[in-house]
């Protein structure tokens, strides 16, 4: 199986139809047998090439615990996940993740060009292709010529644009972000919503981002799948519609965004 040439935003699957990741009726906890404590139960969903999936639902439910099996952490008690036709059994170099807490993930003893490049180590690529793959990567995110910089020299803005660049360099088909504007101000955060939005509509990558907030969920995503109850489940996936464009004023008033908004919040409160 390969992918479709020319990938692009909008294409959601392949001429065949089928989806990039597909989970199937998966069920996440931990601990073993008696002891378990079941957080996801039954959970499916599927995310075609290119599309931009918002996971919102409430504090606690399990939405990071979600992105731990979908990044292979964490090993499903029951059912599979499947990226690109082929069964996820651990962390997958086509699955890259980027953490809520970034200040925690990138190495303050390493310049930002050094915690771009070094995982990409791991995978056998050379010096020189490292560094020109961690330069392309901080182009990409908007901090052309800022390598040399340590990562405690930044904002907290540019320390995540930092980690979103170390996910991009790996080349990963599928970018997976916990929260990822959770720390940083108003402004800062519409500028990194858009951000990802450009890249996704740049680099054809596919992305599943997880948030508590409602309003950015809609706002970035092709499909918000609303996951709650106890253990958690899908209850709505509700199809936005925005297309590739989006503004911050414009596509917050679309009456598409506030019934989208009134249909999720709804479901939130039962
Ligand atoms: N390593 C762990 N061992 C045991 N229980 C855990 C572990 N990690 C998380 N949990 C429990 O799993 C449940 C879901 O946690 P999770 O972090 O996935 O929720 P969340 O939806 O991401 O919450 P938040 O919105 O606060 O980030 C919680 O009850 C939590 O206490
Ligand atoms: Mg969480």
């Amino acid at each position: 199986m390969t992918i479709p040439d020319g990938i692009h935003t909008g294409t959601l699957t392949t001429t065949s139809g089928e989806a990039l990741l597909v989970v199937d009726h998966i069920s996440l906890g931990y601990g073993e047998g008696a002891d378990e404590k079941r957080i996801i139960q039954d959970l499916s969903l599927e995310v075609g090439y290119s599309e931009f999936v918002s996971i919102v639902g409430p504090s606690g439910v399990g939405k990071t615990t979600l992105l731990k099996g979908l990044s292979g952490l964490l090993k499903p008690k029951a059912g599979e996940i499947v990226i690109h036709g082929e069964k996820v059994t651990g962390p997958h170099p086509d699955i890259g993740v980027v953490f809520q807490d970034y200040s925690r993930s990138l190495l303050p003893w390493m310049t930002t060009r050094e915690n771009i490049a070094f995982p990409l180590q791991g995978k056998g690529v050379g010096k020189a292709e490292r560094n020109r793959k961690a330069e392309e990567a901080l182009t990409a995110v908007g901090l052309e010529g800022q390598g040399d910089k340590y990562p405690w020299e930044m904002s907290g803005g540019m320390q995540q644009r930092v980690a979103i660049a170390r996910a991009l360099a790996y080349n990963s088909k599928v970018l997976l972000m916990d929260e990822p504007f959770a720390s940083v101000d108003a402004q800062t955060r519409f500028d990194l919503e858009d951000l990802v939005i450009d890249l996704r509509e740049k680099l054809g990558v596919t992305i599943m981002l997880v948030t508590h907030d409602v309003d950015e969920a809609i706002y970035l995503a092709d499909k918000v799948i609303v996951i709650a109850e106890k253990p958690a489940t899908v209850v709505d996936v509700i199809e936005t519609g925005f297309g590739t464009h989006r503004d911050q004023v414009e596509t917050k008033a679309d009456p598409r965004f506030q019934d989208a908004r009134g249909r999720i919040l709804t479901r939130l409160r039962k």
